[in-house]
C-alpha cells in the first residue's frame, strides 16, 4: 500500500507535467483526490490496517495528498500564465506607430455662400425670417397674385402633394407670411430650400433661394437698385458688371431680372451662359395686388422684393460649370472650398 502511494505521487507529477489545459488538470484531480479517487480511497482504508501501522500510513497518505494538491495548484497557475502570455502576444500594439489624423469636417460651399449672403444683408439692417418647405398653394401662388388658372403657374414646374399643398417653388411665400404677421416697416430676408421639377447643368430639383422684402413709406425702385448693387459689389467684388433686365413676375410691378457677367468666359459667351451674362435673381416693386391679401394700405406703403438662387451665386463666384457637383458629395470637389 505504501509503495502504491509513492507510485501514485510519481504518476500524478508526470501526468500534471503533460497536462495542457484546465480540463486535463481537473481530470487528474478527480483521479487522485476526487470522492472515488485513489488517494481518497487509500485514506478510507486506514481503518482496516493493523493499529500499529495506521498512524504512519495516515501521515504518509496525507503528505502525498497535500503534495498533489500543491502540484495541481502550481500547474494551474503555470497554465494561466501561458494563457495570459498568449493573449498579450495576440493583442500586441505598436505604441511607436504614428497616430491617425482625425478628419475635420467643413461647411459645404453652398452653406458658406448662404452664410455670406445672409451676413451682407444683416449688416444692411435686414432680419432673417423663415417659412415651411411644405407650403399651401395659397401662400406659394394665390396670395402672390397667381390664381389657379394663371399662366404664370407654368413658369415653375411644381411638385404637388395634394390640390392645396405643394413643395414651395420659391421663397416668395415667406413674404406673405411675414406681412400677415407684421405691419410696415418690414425689412427681411428669407433663406431656404425650394423645389422644382427641373434638372440640367444649371438647374436641380432642389435648390436654395434667399428672398428679400422691404416695405415702408416712400420705398422706390432706386432703393431696390441701390441695395442690389451694394450686394453684388460686396459679394463678387467692386469690379463686377451687372445689369437690370425688364422681366415679369405676377407679384411685382415693375419687375426685373439681374444678370452678372459670366466669370467663366468673361462675357464672351460660353456653353454655360450662351450670352456672356448669367441671371442671378428676380426682383421688382411689390405689386399692390399682394397688399390686398395682407391688408396693407397700397396708397401709403410701397416696397420691393427680390429672390436669388444660391447655387447660381456659388457657381459664378467660384467658376463652377455644373450645378450637380454640389450634390454628388465628392470630397475632392468639396475640399477645395
Ligand atoms: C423666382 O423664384 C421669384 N420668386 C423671384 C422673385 C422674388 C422675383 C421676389 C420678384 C420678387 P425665378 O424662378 O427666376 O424667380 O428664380 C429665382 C432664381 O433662382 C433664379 O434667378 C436662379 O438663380 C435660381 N433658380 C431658378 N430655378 C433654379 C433651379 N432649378 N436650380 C437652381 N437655381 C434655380
Amino acid at each position: 500500500m505504501r509503495e502504491a502511494l509513492d507510485l501514485w505521487q510519481q504518476e500524478a507529477v508526470q501526468e500534471l507535467t503533460s497536462a495542457q489545459s484546465e480540463q486535463e488538470v481537473t481530470q487528474i484531480r478527480i483521479k487522485y483526490l476526487g470522492r472515488k479517487g485513489l488517494i481518497t480511497g487509500a485514506l478510507r482504508e486506514i481503518g482496516s490496517l493493523p493499529p500499529a501501522e495506521r498512524r504512519r500510513f495516515g501521515q504518509k497518505a496525507n503528505q502525498i495528498k497535500a503534495f498533489i494538491e500543491k502540484a495541481i495548484a502550481d500547474r494551474l497557475e503555470e497554465l494561466r500564465q501561458v494563457k495570459v502570455a498568449q493573449e498579450l502576444e495576440a493583442a500586441w500594439v505598436d505604441v511607436t506607430l504614428p497616430g491617425r489624423r482625425p478628419l475635420f469636417g467643413r461647411k459645404h460651399p453652398l452653406t458658406q455662400v448662404l452664410d455670406e449672403v445672409v451676413t451682407i444683408f444683416i449688416r444692411l439692417g435686414f432680419s432673417v425670417a423663415e417659412g415651411p418647405e411644405i407650403e399651401l398653394d395659397y401662400y406659394n401662388f394665390e396670395a402672390l397674385n397667381i390664381p389657379k388658372d394663371h399662366p404664370a403657374r407654368d413658369m415653375q414646374d411644381t411638385f404637388y402633394l395634394s390640390d392645396e399643398v405643394v413643395l414651395r417653388t420659391h421663397t416668395s411665400p415667406v413674404q406673405v407670411r411675414v406681412m400677415e404677421q407684421q405691419s410696415p416697416p418690414v425689412r427681411i430676408i428669407a433663406p431656404g430650400k425650394v423645389y422644382r421639377c427641373d434638372a440640367d447643368i444649371t438647374h436641380t430639383p432642389m435648390f436654395h433661394q434667399v428672398e428679400g422684402l422691404v416695405v415702408d413709406e416712400g420705398i422706390s425702385f432706386a432703393d431696390l437698385k441701390g441695395v442690389l448693387e451694394l450686394f453684388v459689389t460686396q459679394f463678387f467684388g467692386p469690379e463686377t458688371r451687372m445689369r437690370f433686365r425688364p422681366s415679369y413676375f405676377p407679384f411685382t410691378e415693375p419687375s426685373a431680372e439681374v444678370d452678372i457677367q459670366c466669370v467663366i468666359c468673361q462675357g464672351k459667351g460660353c456653353a454655360l451662359c450662351h450670352s456672356g451674362w448669367l441671371e442671378i435673381l428676380g426682383a421688382g416693386m411689390v405689386d399692390p395686388a399682394v397688399y390686398s391679401f395682407v391688408n396693407y394700405d397700397p396708397e401709403r406703403f410701397t416696397g420691393f422684393a427680390f429672390g436669388m438662387g444660391i447655387e447660381r451665386l456659388t457657381m459664378l463666384k467660384y467658376g463652377i460649370d455644373n450645378i450637380r457637383l454640389f450634390f454628388e458629395n465628392d470630397l475632392r470637389f468639396l475640399r477645395q472650398f
